[in-house]
């Protein structure tokens, strides 16, 4: 298959490109607009077409989707804290940018899957989300993703558009850019650095391995009902507090460095997704978060070279607004 991939040069969407490639033998053509999120080092090592555009730009649009069969949009602003700051990208490449890709899709009569969010759904104090849940987003990020799904579903109901729509749950892995809580705490522990807890820490999230979502996207894409949406969730919930613990056993860092610091405003105090619609096409998650853990920490571990760069440049300003005083 010759796939259009929206945001391929970012975290889940690199490692999704890579799964592609290797184990399926696709053909891709990378669109990404490469925002301090977006690098290309994370496709290094997989074979793709690269074109350096954004999804809201009709033009690179057309040029990038030529040829392509089906059209995998992962291209977002993704950190809920950057959302709150600074929401102007978040409305620009989840609204306009989610509309001019689908009207691409809908000129070249190619299938479209959105990957989206359990945060469309808000926070759920027991028990999980289905597909038929409410959509009850809290943050800038949630509710732009909110409406680029509802967008896309009108493409479908309006245009017959073949649309597809993935709500995964919080994805950890190597390439995650680290200023997410799990790569953040690995590297920080790594770097006897303090460890920034939100709140009481008691904060619950249902963590899904990057690769576990990207065969979760393959298996809606090949076999999804088109119109439908699709939770991918993990197989484990677990409280940030624990997390961080978890890391500091890992690393050996010194419990000492556990910080807590102010709660981010309007903050979900739980995920939880049922995926049975998607273990219905015939997907399970592989990998449990104690397995996927360990693997990410050792990832972190044997690839500086990746995340040296970062942690020098751009990315010590967001640390300083972000957490500055707080964390001395
Ligand atoms: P990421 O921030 O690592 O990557 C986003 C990529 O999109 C980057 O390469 C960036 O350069 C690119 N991009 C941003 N704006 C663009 C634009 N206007 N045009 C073209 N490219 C643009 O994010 P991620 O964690 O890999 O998330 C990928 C997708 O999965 C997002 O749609 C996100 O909402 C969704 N998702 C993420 C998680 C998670 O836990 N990270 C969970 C569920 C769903
Ligand atoms: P994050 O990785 O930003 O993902 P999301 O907000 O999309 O779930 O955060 C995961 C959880 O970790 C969330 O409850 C916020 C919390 N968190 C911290 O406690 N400290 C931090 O420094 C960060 C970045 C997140």
């Amino acid at each position: 298959m010759k796939l259009l991939v929206c945001g391929g040069a970012g975290f889940i969407g690199s490692n999704f490109v890579r799964l592609r490639v290797r184990d399926h033998g696709d053909e891709v053509v990378v669109l990404d607009k490469l925002t301090y999120a977006g690098r290309r080092e994370n496709l290094a090592d997989v074979e793709h077409v690269f074109v350096h555009g954004a999804i809201e730009d009709r033009d690179k649009v057309a040029e990038a989707i030529e040829g392509c069969e089906a059209v995998v949009n992962f291209a977002a602003e993704t950190h809920v804290d950057r959302s709150i700051a600074e929401p102007d990208a978040f409305v620009t490449t989840h609204a306009v940018g989610t509309y001019v890709l689908l009207e691409a899709a809908r000129e070249a009569g190619v299938r479209y899957l959105q990957v989206s969010t359990d945060e469309v759904y808000g926070s759920i104090a027991e028990g999980s989300f289905t597909e038929g849940s409410p959509l009850a987003p809290s943050s800038p990020y949630s509710a732009t993703k909110t409406g680029a799904d509802l967008l896309v579903a009108s493409y479908f109901h309006t245009y017959g558009l073949e649309t597809l729509i993935c709500r995964g749950s919080n994805n950890y892995g190597p390439y995650q850019y680290p200023e997410k809580l799990i790569p953040l705490m690995i590297l920080n522990a790594m770097h006897a650095d303090p460890l920034p807890v939100y709140g009481d820490g008691q904060q619950v999230r249902n963590w899904l391995y990057v690769e576990d979502f990207g065969r979760g996207i393959g298996h809606v894409l090949a076999h999804g009902r088109p119109g439908e949406v699709y939770n991918v969730g993990g197989p484990d919930e677990c409280p940030n507090l624990e997390v961080v613990e978890r890391i500091i056993a890992l690393t050996g860092a010194d419990r000492e460095l556990l910080t807590y610091v102010t709660d981010r405003p309007g903050h979900d105090r739980r995920y939880s997704l049922a995926s049975e619609k998607v273990r219905a096409l015939g997907w399970e998650a592989q990998v449990h978060f104690a397995e996927g853990l360990e693997q990410t920490v050792a990832w972190y571990r044997d690839n500086p070279e990746w995340w040296g760069p970062i942690r020098s440049g751009d990315y010590r300003a967001y640390y300083e607004r972000q957490y500055g005083s707080q964390l001395g």
